[in-house]
């Protein structure tokens, strides 16, 4: 893979993929967005993955919005085509069966807080700054911000955001549920890695099914989520992860799954 955009690491079968585009705080251009399609499809046939950590390069930025350079002289057509692209991305992350977690190193602005909101799990750094200014642009969100947002935040919290541009600080991230925890700059990667660290003790079967029905089940309505639910949980008693997990119960031991 030829990457100019990002860096990926694999350690302890998690990757971390950082945005690396300090010059512009990590901005995302088309380019970028490729890149980070081409990661997350290729890592997606890793069976072996516990999870992918994303955050972005240096102290300053998780990554700062698209590009606005980039996007200056779009025509119609072009806005279209980087909308339906952010949009590609941002939903092969959602879609990605194994945990997301977004680690917010810094500005997580437009694209960038619309990226983190498509992670399974956010956890930011205590300078973080989270918002939707493209209204100071004369735009609207454009990679799922006014969609996802919403969801996570209630509607008020979101049009607020929405129509002032306002940032938010890590602590008010926190209050309204943007984020799941702060941590000090340099406790962000590790923080995140011993929740992964965590996850991989678990039954893998299991972990991507809870990722499934809760994405799932939150499109539906609830008798059908609830359904679906009932339909995966049938589906968990075929796998060795299920026969290892409560016999190991029982045997008063730690289980030793091996279904990866
Ligand atoms: N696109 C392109 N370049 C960007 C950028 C972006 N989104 N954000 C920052 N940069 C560039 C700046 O132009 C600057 O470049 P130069 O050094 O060449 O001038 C460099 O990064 C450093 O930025 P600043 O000098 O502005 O740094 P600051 O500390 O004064 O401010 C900031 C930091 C508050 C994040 C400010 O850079 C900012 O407001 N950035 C834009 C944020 C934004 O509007 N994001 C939304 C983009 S639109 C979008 O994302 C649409 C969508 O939904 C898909």
């Amino acid at each position: 893979m030829d990457l100019n955009n990002l860096t990926l690491e694999l350690t302890d079968r998690v990757a971390v993929v950082t945005v690396n585009r300090p010059k512009s705080l990590n901005a995302l251009n088309p380019d970028t967005l490729a890149e980070l399609l081409e990661v997350f499809t290729a890592l997606g046939d890793h069976e072996d993955l516990v999870g992918v950590v994303i955050t972005g390069s240096g102290e300053k930025a998780f990554i700062a919005g698209a590009d606005i350079s980039a996007m200056k002289d779009y025509g119609v057509l072009e806005g279209r085509q980087m909308g339906k692209l952010g949009h590609l991305v941002l939903d092969t992350i959602a879609a990605f069966p194994k945990p997301v977690i977004a680690a917010v190193n810094g500005f997580a602005l437009g694209g960038g807080c619309e990226l983190a909101m498509a992670c399974d799990i956010r956890i930011c750094s205590d300078n973080a700054k989270f918002g939707q200014p493209e209204v100071n642009l004369g735009v609207i969100p454009g990679f799922g911000g006014t969609q996802r947002l919403p969801r996570l935040v209630g509607t008020g919290r979101a049009l607020e955001l929405l129509f002032t541009g306002d940032m938010i600080d890590a602590a008010e991230a926190f209050r309204i549920g943007l984020v799941n925890r702060v941590v000090k700059q340099q406790e962000l990667l590790p923080e995140c890695l011993a929740i992964m660290k965590k996850i991989s003790t678990k039954g893998p079967l299991a972990i991507q099914l809870c990722k499934d029905v809760v994405r799932t089940g939150m499109e539906l309505d609830l008798a059908r989520a609830c359904r679906y639910e009932a339909d995966l949980f049938s589906i968990c008693f075929a796998s060795e992860d299920q026969k290892e997990g409560m016999t190991a119960f029982l045997e008063k031991r730690k289980a030793d799954f091996k279904n990866r």
